[in-house]
């Protein structure tokens, strides 16, 4: 999420007060997160999304922004330059979802933000927990693709459910069945089309809107607008209408569709809530076509916010006492305030500025004065929020990911697991005499989950090793110990590219391998650490009786 300009509290509009219960703003609510690799349109597709929730007026302003192609070395300064919309974490909105399909609702939409390209790092991970559901963005022409396959992962591992936006049909690409054979093939999910484009990839026309048999409901016709600046007018056609209009075009959405109901790809929400299946939507972001569908989509099917377990499998149901889950915190945002903000995800109860929680992991009270929702640069205090809804809290030093803050009743929730990280690194202080520094703000850092910290007897605490899951975890290190610590430290990347739990018992054998070193890591988890898969394939070959269990997410 980027700069928006002039940006419009949703919950500015919301009913508030006690009386206006929070079971029914919780409903109104869907939290979502867009998973995707670089360059298939996430950036494209939040403007968007802004444009039809009316909180732009013309889509443009994130195109070509400075910077979003930038190098390693960029991102600090951009970080820098721009304030906080590098990662700009949550955006808000209000849609009123026009009612084609359903009755008009309210809905607050929350974009929970996972900041992509090059700065890849466990708080991309992080903050897909922060969601209830996941747009899984693809571009049409490359379909499947690194990136978006590890985050479909971790919203695998959680069960959530994903809806999928096939984006960029205005441009040549592969056929509908191709891409949709390639999601259940590949990752296991069944795609189940809600929509059909009409016109090959390069040459889209409209969407055919299933019915709940696969029958051909109707036909949305879209007219281009220039430059994709404003919502692309839509006409609503009758199946014979769409017959007469776009011939063969429409007979091949209309014979797909057929196809797809005769392999049972039909929409069915249960299966969708599980996780099993995938709601599919053709779009271009770009000429803005299909973004209301997408829309309506998610207020109709996207699950809104529920309760949760906590670590003794207590429910907190989300009309009980406020609670919040801590998913990102992000230190030096803003240079000429040098903050650290803790973003929370509201999981049950109101939230009211200024009210006094408790943090679970210290025990001790929290003040809320600060409390801030996000819009691309722009802050603006938020004086009540609800469940589904994101925070930044200002100064919260003493929060990390995985924290949890309530009032009321006691309560904790299950710590966010630590995703496998793929790049390895020692850290050195470069200063001479500033070890105590050094150790303090590792200690600092890891507490944040800025890296993960790995240590042995045989590295010694002077040279700590830095586990990440992207390599800008390293340089957002060294950068934070120079500004926030004036330790001047350098690292040096280490031949790993894979972690497996392990167990004492396992590690003195992992140990004498070649290719193999044992830490263990802050939360006292044993990580052996493998330089390649084929060293690790050849271990459990040669000793099957060793642990080596993958980690979440990217195993
Ligand atoms: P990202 O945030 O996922 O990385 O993607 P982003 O929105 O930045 O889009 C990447 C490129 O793809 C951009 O082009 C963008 O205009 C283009 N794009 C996004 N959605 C669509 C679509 O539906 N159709 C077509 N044809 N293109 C789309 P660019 O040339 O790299 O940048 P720009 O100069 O357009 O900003």
């Amino acid at each position: 999420v980027t700069e928006i300009d002039q940006p419009t509290t949703a919950s500015g509009e919301a009913p508030r007060g006690p009386g206006s219960g929070v079971a029914v703003e919780a409903a109104k609510r869907r939290t979502f997160a867009v998973i995707s690799h670089p360059d298939a349109g996430k950036s494209t597709l939040t403007e968007a999304l802004a444009l039809h929730a009316q909180m732009i007026s013309q889509a443009g302003a994130v195109h070509g922004k400075a910077g979003r192609k930038s190098t390693v070395s960029d991102w600090m300064e951009m970080e820098k330059a721009r304030g906080i919309s590098v990662s700009s974490t949550a955006l808000q909105f209000n849609y009123r979802s026009a009612g084609t399909y359903s009755e008009p609702t309210d809905c607050v939409i929350n974009l929970v933000d996972t900041p992509g390209h090059a700065d890849f790092s466990e708080d991309t991970y992080r903050v897909l927990t922060a969601g209830d559901c996941a747009v899984m963005l693809i571009d049409s022409a490359k379909g499947l693709e690194p990136q978006t396959l590890k985050l479909f992962q971790v919203c695998k591992h959680r069960g959530i459910p994903i809806i999928t936006v096939m984006n960029k049909w205005d441009r040549p690409g592969r056929s509908v069945l191709e891409l949709l054979d390639e999601i259940g093939e590949r990752i296991g999910l069944v795609p189940t089309p809600l929509f059909l484009p009409v016109g090959i990839a390069g040459d889209f026309k409209g969407i055919l809107r299933r019915g709940t048999d696969g029958e051909p409901a109707e036909y949305i016709k879209f007219t281009r607008t220039a430059g994709g600046a404003t919502i692309a007018p839509e006409v609503h056609l009758d199946p014979e209408k769409a017959l007469a209009t776009e011939g063969e075009d429409w007979e091949t959405a209309a014979e797909e569709s057929e196809l797809l109901s005769a392999t049972g790809q039909d929409h069915d929400p249960q299966r969708f809530l599980a996780g099993e299946t995938s709601p599919v939507l053709f779009a271009s972001a770009m000429l803005n076509f299909g973004v209301r569908q997408l829309l309506d989509t998610l207020v109709d099917l996207a699950p809104p916010p529920r309760g949760r377990d906590d670590i003794n499998e207590q429910h907190r149901e989300v009309t009980d006492d406020f609670s919040a889950v801590v998913f990102k915190v992000q230190a030096g945002m803003d240079t000429a305030h040098r903050d650290r903000i803790a973003f929370m995800r509201i999981v049950s109860g109101e939230f009211e500025r200024g009210m006094v929680v408790t943090h679970a992991q210290t025990g001790r009270p929290f003040t809320t004065k600060y409390a801030q929702t996000m819009f691309g640069r722009d802050r603006s205090t938020v004086e009540s929020a609800y469940p589904g809804d994101v925070v930044g809290l200002v100064n919260a030093t003493a929060l990390a990911p995985g924290h949890t803050l309530y009032t009321g009743k006691a309560v904790e929730y299950p710590p966010i697991p630590q995703f496998a990280p793929e790049h390895f690194a020692v850290l050195r202080a470069t200063s001479a005499g500033k070890y105590k520094q050094f150790r303090k703000a590792i200690d600092q850092l890891d507490s944040e989950g800025v890296v993960q910290v790995l240590r042995n007897d045989v590295r010694g605490d002077a040279s700590p090793v830095l586990a990440a899951v992207g390599p800008m975890q390293f340089e957002v290190v060294t950068a934070r110990m120079t500004t926030e610590f004036s330790v001047e430290t350098q690292f040096d990347r280490l031949p790993y590219t894979l972690a497996r739990r392990t167990d004492a018992e396992s590690a003195v054998e992992l140990n004498r391998q070649r290719g193999i070193e044992v830490f263990t890591r802050t939360d006292g988890a044993l990580l052996a650490l493998i330089s390649d898969k084929w060293r690790l394939q050849f271990i459990q070959k040669e000793f099957p009786k060793l642990t080596l269990e993958p980690l979440v997410a990217t195993a």
